[in-house]
């Protein structure tokens, strides 16, 4: 197969995808495919135009490559591509859309308020410092890699929340407010089989080291983090965990793979945060990682991914009716 990897794009995290994109090519050259990296910009459509590809694999992360626009693209352009559909990519890109979803089947996400850019931030603070309480987490509504997300303290002045609230609309139009929710941070993979059947991978516990957070440097710092994978949980944990990324890879109508981020408190509650529709691709990624523990090589799993896309049913298209 002549497969487009397309990297980049007007993303804080366009780094990360192209080193993401570059381990997809090389593991794509091993399986014998033929596989060329492409920019996400205003060249794109040419460059795809030109190639010949039999598929696209978009490895892109945040604004413009995950949240539907290069899938709309593709799907203009009637190129068969990896990954979640227009509709599902914008749904999880949003957080605060995705979780009005999410609560609607009865998946275990925290409270949240909603902030956009214009609101006052000192007001929306206090606001949410009475309907929320006092330690609480700002977020961009569609960030990503912790970008411009804050942790506030329960004795932190409505001041220090109202700059954190205004440093995520620097990076969005809309931030989300939660409860900081204590416990570890789990990650969970959904791939779905050749039968189109959704399934978990093993969790992953994610550990930071040297900071006391999940922060930007502790996911992409060499040595930064700890990955546990399986998670070393209780049976009974596990299958909470697996079900609930299953439940929202299916509440946000995603295709092929997503990855679900969970916080779980010590007493076993897990509380879902978001779900992402690209997740990172490098050969030791979270999600290529929970792969190999379900004995899928990343060689394989981005030959499975390209397969499953170029087996795809051409779009119907309906005769046009004649006008009455
Ligand atoms: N309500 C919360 N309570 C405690 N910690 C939180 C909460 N929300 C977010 N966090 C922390 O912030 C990090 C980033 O949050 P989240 O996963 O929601 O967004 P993201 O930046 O889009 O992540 P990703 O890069 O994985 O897509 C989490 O990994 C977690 O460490
Ligand atoms: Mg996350």
């Amino acid at each position: 197969m002549s497969v487009a990897v397309v990297v980049g794009g007007p993303s804080a995290e366009a780094n990360v995808s192209r080193t993401s994109g570059r381990a997809v090519a090389d593991a794509l050259t091993s399986a014998g495919h033929r596989s060329a990296l492409l920019e996400l910009d205003g060249d794109l459509p040419r460059a795809l135009s030109a190639g010949v590809f039999d598929v696209v694999f978009p490895v892109t992360h945040g604004p413009l490559g995950e949240d539907g626009c290069l899938q709309g693209l593709l799907e203009v352009m009637d190129l068969r591509y990896v990954g979640s559909d227009v509709l599902a990519s914008a749904l999880a890109a949003s957080k605060p859309v995705a979780k009005v979803l999410f609560r609607a089947v009865g998946l275990p996400v925290a409270a949240d308020m909603v902030v956009r850019a214009g609101d006052d931030s000192l007001r929306a603070a206090r606001e949410a410092r009475r309907e929320l309480g006092g330690a609480l987490v700002v977020k961009p509504a569609c960030g990503g890699s912790a970008i411009a997300t804050s942790r506030i303290d329960a004795d932190a002045a409505d001041d220090e929340l109202a700059s954190a609230i205004r440093r995520a609309l620097e990076v969005d139009d809309a931030a989300i407010v939660e409860p900081f929710v204590r416990g570890r941070e789990v990650t969970c993979g959904v791939l779905e089989e050749p039968d189109g059947n959704a399934s978990a991978l093993p969790p992953t516990l994610i550990e930071a080291q040297g900071a006391d957070w999940y922060d930007f440097t502790s996911r992409y710092g060499s040595g930064k983090s700890r990955h546990y994978c399986p998670a070393p949980f209780e049976p009974d944990l596990i299958q909470r965990i697996q079900d609930a990324a299953v439940g929202a890879h299916r509440a946000l109508g995603c295709r092929d793979l997503s990855r679900a981020d969970f916080v779980v408190g010590d007493g076993g509650e897990v509380t879902l945060l978001e779900v992402n529709t690209l997740p990172g691709m490098t050969s030791t990624s979270l999600f290529p990682e929970a792969a190999a523990a379900r004995g899928v090589s990343f060689v394989e799993l981005c030959s499975r991914l390209v397969e499953r896309a170029r087996s795809r049913k051409p779009r119907r298209i309906p005769a046009p009716l004649p006008m009455p």
